[in-house]
């Protein structure tokens, strides 16, 4: 599904990755750690393919970041989910509209959009907000919504670069079990993030560390 083979990646002033290989598989749920500035949001940009190795190859879902083309990029994002930090979501539309863009973006009639998007909310468990503009919601809620625009277009995987950075350690793990739920529904979750106590909490899931311009698998110890 996603292969990250031999890749080197250098900002001009800085190297992060040397030599990188590893894979994560359809349906699979795994947390990204790393000291910060070792190179998580970079990582999962190359899987978006908003940056691209300078050796080696990274392949999503069948594209090759050595031959795609530009207009392929949009149809390759539009099978990755992604939620960040800070939420992004549009200040001037309510919770509907910013659940449904996606769905407007690609083209979707608004009665089977109206279904999606209320669906989605429900299963995040914001349905009752749909109408309200985000500064009206919490920092949960709001991630909620953000969790949901990410998922209605049904991706193959949610990425999440650091979703419980600005809320508590509650309501940390009711996203965390949120995004639980969604990968037991099928969807591969990769989540980069510098909470340990849940990554310790959860330490039955896949844990890939960045350390030494390496992306290795690690295993908690007791
Ligand atoms: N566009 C860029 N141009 C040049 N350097 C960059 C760019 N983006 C990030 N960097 C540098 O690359 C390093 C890795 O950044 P990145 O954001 O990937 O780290 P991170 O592991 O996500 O950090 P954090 O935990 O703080 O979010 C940092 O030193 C950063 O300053
Ligand atoms: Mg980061």
């Amino acid at each position: 599904m996603i292969e990250f083979n031999n890749i080197t990646f250098s900002y001009p002033s800085k190297e992060l990755f040397q030599d990188v290989s590893f894979k994560i598989d359809k349906g699979e749920f795994v947390f990204l750690i790393g000291e910060s500035g070792t190179g998580k949001t970079s990582l999962l940009r190359m899987i978006n393919m908003e940056i691209f190795p300078q050796n080696g190859e990274v392949i999503v879902y069948g594209f090759n970041s050595r031959h795609i083309k530009k207009p392929e990029i949009p149809v390759l994002r539009r099978k990755i989910g992604f939620v960040f930090q800070d939420y992004k979501l549009l200040d001037d539309r309510d919770v509907f509209e910013n659940v449904a863009l996606p769905l407007y973006l690609s083209g979707v009639k608004p009665d089977v959009i109206k279904k999606k998007v209320f669906n989605v909310l429900n299963e995040v468990g914001v349905f009752d907000s749909y109408k309200k503009l985000p500064h009206e919601l919490s920092g949960g809620e709001q991630q909620r919504v953000s969790i949901a625009r990410a998922i209605v277009n049904e991706p193959y995987i949610l990425i999440a670069d650091e979703p419980t950075g600005n809320l508590d350690p509650f309501v940390s793990f009711e996203i965390i079990k949120l995004l639980l739920n969604i990968n037991y529904k099928g969807t591969a979750v990769f989540i980069a993030t510098h909470n340990y106590d849940i990554v310790r909490r959860l330490k039955s899931k896949r844990l890939l560390q960045i350390k030494d311009k390496k992306v290795l698998d690690v295993v908690i110890k007791e």
